[in-house]
């Protein structure tokens, strides 16, 4: 099959990760760096509900919004080819995951928590979920809960308070493995320069 007018990775690369892990700065620079759309989940949901995601809780309570998180998640999983940063409950829910895990691939931003505390604190996002009480104590909670399920991501990063260009490099190399184990090196330009080689070679033969 000629594969000459694809470049770049062939899935959508989903990130996944509590609040505060980077996912939509780390995001935006995965996305140029692969040369493809980013697209956030959350600013997807707001634009679908007509609202912030701190109204969609106040006004209809966290499991409208999961159902509404749902519903665009899987809108966007079925388009073209892109970096999706999701909220950190998406990943929980498991029509979500079962849906990232076989048409995606998905990339687990991993945080300790006082880098997750840091990080949040200087944020100006509202986060709902951590309005309910002492910050440290809710993600720290998150943790427990969510982390052995993030486990099941294909890729997993770690990430500090340092700069996102390493951590995207990472990413990078990673999603490369990933994708050359199963048969997709997700460079689709440098594998058609291998096989139009192969077969001049196999021409001057
Ligand atoms: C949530 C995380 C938020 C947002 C919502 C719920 C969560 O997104 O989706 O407030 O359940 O962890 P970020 O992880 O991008 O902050």
């Amino acid at each position: 099959m000629s594969r000459k007018n694809q470049s770049g990775p062939r899935s959508t690369v989903v990130l996944i990760g509590l609040m505060g892990s980077g996912k939509t700065s780390i995001g935006r620079r995965l996305a140029a760096r692969l040369g493809i759309q980013f697209i956030d989940a959350d600013t997807e949901i707001e634009a679908a509900a007509g609202s912030s995601i701190h109204d969609i809780f106040e006004l209809h309570g966290e499991q409208a919004f999961r159902d509404g998180e749902r519903r665009v998640i899987a809108r966007l999983l079925d388009g073209p080819v892109h970096v999706l940063a999701t909220g950190g409950g998406a990943f929980m829910t498991d029509e979500t995951r079962a849906r990232i895990s076989q048409s995606a691939v998905s990339v687990w931003l991993r945080a300790s928590l006082d880098t997750l505390v840091k990080r949040v604190e200087r944020s100006r996002t509202r986060r709902p979920l951590l309005e309910a009480g002492d910050p440290r104590e809710i993600l720290s909670s998150l943790v427990e809960e969510r982390y052995p399920v993030y486990e099941e991501a294909d890729v997993i990063v770690e990430t500090g308070e340092g700069p996102h260009e390493p951590v995207v490099e990472s990413i990078v190399q990673e999603l490369r493995a990933f994708w050359q184990a199963s048969g997709d090196d997700g460079d689709g330009e440098e594998r058609a320069a291998q096989e139009v080689a192969a077969a001049s070679d196999q021409e001057t033969e």
